[in-house]
């Protein structure tokens, strides 16, 4: 069996831990392997690499130096755990994934989608999500809903321009692929977790359908 790629994407606080530990259990339900994972993070190397990246005092990092430990983070992680995990016929969840460094980097740091494109090419081993779940939710309300959290991180505590640029990125990335599922994280979380159910079970239908009637030549 297969594995499937699974990504969440969408803007801090919009509800990406609650819709993964509901998908969880619906394929632990269905007797599915599951690897929950999360970037940055993952791996003991990576999770290291997240401190550095979030900690609030290193507020004179650079956005090359930023955009570089996302990938260097993510080229352990790929490495170690989710190829692994796919190659085992696991389903991979994972909290953001290249999408994010597009956004936050490329789009609202401002480095570029080609240079983003570029670096974790080698970082992903060119691994591309099969499934990517945009949870879309306007700038304001996210952060407000992580405010009410606690302590934000470094890239939390940017200022409202830089979380709007975030959503623009994340609209304008959505029409260039089409493995991209926008869902109104507005809505009530079991209807969102009904619409990601409804949209695996498609696509695992696609596939069997590939693999039964297009690759038996
Ligand atoms: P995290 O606490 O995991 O945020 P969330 O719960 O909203 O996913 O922190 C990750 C932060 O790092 C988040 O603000 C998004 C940002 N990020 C990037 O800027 N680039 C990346 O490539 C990734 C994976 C995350």
């Amino acid at each position: 069996m297969k594995g499937i790629f699974i990504t969440f994407e969408g803007p801090d606080g919009s509800g990406k831990t609650t819709q993964i530990n509901l998908l969880n259990d619906y394929f632990k339900k269905r007797g599915r392997e599951v690897l929950l994972t999360r970037e940055p993070g993952g791996t003991q190397i990576s999770e290291k690499i997240r401190n550095v990246i979030l900690d609030p005092e290193n507020k004179g990092m650079s956005f090359v130096c930023e955009a570089l430990l996302y990938a260097a983070s993510r080229a352990q992680h790929v490495y170690e755990v989710i190829i692994p995990a796919l190659k085992s016929g696991k389903i991979v969840i994972c909290d953001r994934f290249v999408d994010s460094s597009i956004v936050y980097q490329g789009y609202a740091r401002g480095l570029g989608e080609e240079m983003i494109e570029n670096i974790n090419f080698y970082a992903t081993q060119g691994l591309n999500p099969d499934i990517t779940f945009l949870l879309s939710l306007p700038a304001e309300v996210g952060i407000k809903r992580k405010s009410k959290g606690g302590e934000l991180d470094r890239l939390e505590q940017e200022d409202i321009l830089f979380h709007q640029k975030v959503y623009e990125g994340y609209n304008k990335l959505k029409n260039k692929y089409k493995r991209i599922v926008e869902i109104d994280a507005n809505r009530d979380i079991n209807v969102i977790h009904s619409m990601i159910v409804e949209k695996i079970e498609k696509y695992e239908k696609e596939v069997s359908y590939e693999t039964n009637y297009c690759h038996s030549s």
